[in-house]
């Protein structure tokens, strides 16, 4: 293996050493990565000083990338940065940081409740590669749990519950937590409930893991309040300490995540300091249960 990998803290987070990603990979390291992520589920290369087009490079060498059309309240002409990549920074498109106020600073919030990226698209992301171009003073750390352990851990009869579970996920759901329910018709049409299985198998290891996400606000065939509760249940206990990597930012990480294995939220950071990541995303395989029309 051509990557060389150092794992820190939790067993699913590694430290890649001694890989530039400013120059393409060749098929051995791009082989290596992937291994890498199947090992673990969360890999930091610190220090990397690529522009956009070298994480888009890197991150088109590992698949096919998700674009970002339409999953945030941004409108078309207020992007910052191309659909390939998601902006999950605080700035808008004249890199000002949004008023505190600002709706699309408001729905941004979400992304500190645990989530799996696009587990409100019908194919969800596998991976997600962010880059830290600048980080706040404080805060604004991302933290990661581990799904599979938090599934091993649920006890026999709780595994036959959940097996044949269907969720549904929505950005309204997520939001609707917040208290944020200022959502246009358009708005509520675009983010239309999908359908995921509750529980995942990992296609290679075969390890199972609870695909839980902040999106997930219904469980089909439920009452409504009994199937919050139940997930909101589950999350707490797959989010315990002992399955959570917490990575503290410096300028220059990039730090990548497989969602279908784990979930992140971001901590807060002060309101008035920018934190610009850039996120690519490659897109999963397949939807993970059929959906309905
Ligand atoms: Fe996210």
């Amino acid at each position: 293996m051509s990557v060389k990998t150092r794992q820190i803290g939790p067993c699913f987070a590694a430290e890649v050493e001694d890989v530039d990603l400013s120059r393409p990979l060749s098929p051995d390291e791009v082989a290596a990565v992937h291994a890498g992520m199947d090992t673990y589920a969360v890999l930091v290369f610190h220090d990397q000083k690529i522009d956009d087009a070298q994480q888009l490079a890197f991150t088109r060498s590992l698949g096919e990338i998700e674009h970002a059309i339409g999953t945030s309240l941004r409108a078309p002409d207020e992007y910052r940065l191309p659909t390939t990549f998601a902006d999950v920074s605080n700035l808008d498109k004249d890199n000002k940081i949004f008023a505190r106020e600002d709706r699309r600073r408001l729905f941004g919030l979400g992304n500190r409740l645990w989530h799996s990226d696009s587990s409100f698209k019908a194919v969800p992301a596998k991976y997600s590669l962010l880059h830290a171009i600048s980080v706040p003073s404080r805060g604004g750390n991302t933290e990661f749990a581990y799904m599979p352990a938090g599934y091993d851990a649920l006890d026999a009869e709780t595994k036959a519950e959940v097996e044949d579970l269907i969720c549904e996920h929505s950005q309204i759901f997520s939001r609707q937590q917040l208290g944020f329910t200022d959502f246009t018709d358009e708005e509520r049409a675009r983010f239309a409930p999908v359908r995921q299985r509750l529980v995942r198998t990992h296609p290679l290891t075969g390890r199972k893991s609870l695909y839980l996400s902040s999106h997930a606000g219904s469980i089909v065939g439920w009452p409504v309040p009994e199937a919050r509760f139940f997930l909101r249940d589950l999350v707490e206990h797959a989010t315990q300490r002992q399955f959570v990597y917490a990575h503290r930012w410096r300028v220059g990480d990039l730090v990548m995540w497989d969602n279908r294995q784990t979930m992140h939220r971001a901590r807060p950071f002060p309101a008035h300091e920018p934190r610009d990541m850039r996120r690519t995303t490659l897109m999963g395989d397949a939807p993970t249960v059929a959906q309905v029309a």
